[in-house]
């Protein structure tokens, strides 16, 4: 039974400003809905849950019989009061975290479900919530508030979390190693991915792929090679997994390298390759080396003319892939490496007396189908 109201509102009673500090972008209806399909299709039924949201905001999550919310914004649990059944706490979910705090005993059996806030805690802009969000549980503090939400449900033992999450917390091993405390005791059985852009206020900026994930507590958890080998679907029912896809990373460096490349091998610099989103934003080449820059030597340059190259290929990358790491079929980049080198000298005629090249033809027409290739039915015209 809906008890709850519907959540097809944003975050009315904050500005732009508010709500990028409180992480609130409120979560469209349709979204709910996809995670309770999830919930349905997994949780037994025949049990009983009290459905628990520890960052509600107007409660647009909470659905059933028994539900309770907790947001550290107090006009959002205000305006939530006003309008469900639902019990409310305002308090900060991420300090003194237990069963207790929700009046809840250690039997009860709980579903965590929600749309935690994810920001960096470094881009909070207003200073008494910095304060105020930087008081956490010690086995909880991370970065990303994400990651510390998370962390959290599984300090409230909760027999099973339903949650959109960024799906880089998954899929990048720095994120994933953060989460030790929760991925030592989930298990992601269920998932469904989908873009940023369904959340309206975000869909400005570059889209990235978010997870509807269906976790249970389970005393094996999971480890990384666990994610590598998933098989997650995207809501249009795209599968893929990222073991599938060989990366950059393998033969050239993707961050600053200073202590392993000396000056006298570096023939130029590259903007450091976070992942595909960052490199669509970034500046490849560079003349001089800053703190973000790669150094690049005359055996490595090759693999960042494919980089370079890739930059401009990715209005054909799925949104999902946007966090993974550049990816490449090394073997028939190989057997192309010359057309590759010879477009990203084009580009950047600074690169000419470094590399020797030669003059393709077809060189669009090769790397056009060396890309519909590496992507397969993922490929986007
Ligand atoms: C992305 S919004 C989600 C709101 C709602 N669940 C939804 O999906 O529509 C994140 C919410 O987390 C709340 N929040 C941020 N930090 C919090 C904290 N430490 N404790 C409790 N709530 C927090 C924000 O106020 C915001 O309402």
């Amino acid at each position: 039974m809906n008890v709850g109201y519907t959540a097809n509102m944003n975050q009315n009673h904050l500005d732009l400003k508010g709500a990028v500090n409180f992480g609130s972008f409120y979560t469209p209806e349709h979204l709910v809905d996809l995670v309770y399909n999830i919930i349905k299709k997994n949780a037994p039924d025949n049990e009983r849950y009290i459905i628990l949201d520890t960052s509600c905001g107007y409660g647009g999550f909470l659905r059933g019989e028994k539900s309770i919310g907790a947001d550290i914004d107090k006009q959002a649990i205000q305006f939530a009061r006003n309008n469900s059944y639902s019990v409310y706490f305002n308090h900060n979910s991420l300090l003194n975290i237990s069963r207790k705090q929700y009046n809840l005993s250690k039997d009860e059996k709980l579903i965590i479900v929600g749309n935690p806030p994810y920001n960096d805690t470094t881009s909070i802009i207003r200073k008494d919530i910095k304060e105020k969000s930087c008081l956490k549980d010690d086995d909880v503090k991370a970065r990303d508030l994400g990651i510390s939400f998370l962390r959290s449900y599984n300090k409230l033992e909760s027999d099973y979390v339903c949650v959109l999450h960024p799906l880089s917390y998954l899929i990048k091993k720095t994120n994933f190693n953060c989460l030790r405390l929760f991925t030592n005791n989930y298990r992601l059985t269920d998932s469904v991915v989908f873009s940023s852009g369904e959340f309206s206020a975000t869909s400005k900026t570059t889209q990235f792929p978010v997870i509807a994930a269906f976790y249970e507590r389970n005393l094996c958890g999971m480890n990384y090679n666990y994610i590598e080998n998933y098989k997650f679907k995207t809501i249009d029912n795209k599968i893929f997994s990222i073991k599938n896809y060989d990366t950059i990373g393998n033969y050239a460096s993707k961050y600053p390298n200073h202590k392993q490349v000396s000056q006298d091998e570096t023939v130029a610099f590259f903007y450091t390759m976070r992942d595909i989103n960052a490199l669509k934003r970034a500046a490849t080449f560079l003349d001089k080396e800053t703190y973000n820059t790669v150094r690049i030597t005359r055996n490595t340059l090759p693999y960042y003319c494919y980089a370079d190259v890739l930059k401009d290929y990715t209005p054909h990358i799925p949104y999902y892939f946007g966090n993974n790491d550049i990816i490449i079929d090394n073997d028939a980049f190989l057997e192309i490496k010359n057309l590759f080198i010879q477009r990203s000298v084009e580009k950047h005629p600074q690169l000419c007396g470094i590399i020797e090249q030669k003059k393709y033809n077809n060189a669009d027409i090769e790397i056009g189908k060396y890309f519909e290739s590496l992507l397969g039915e993922h490929y986007m015209d």
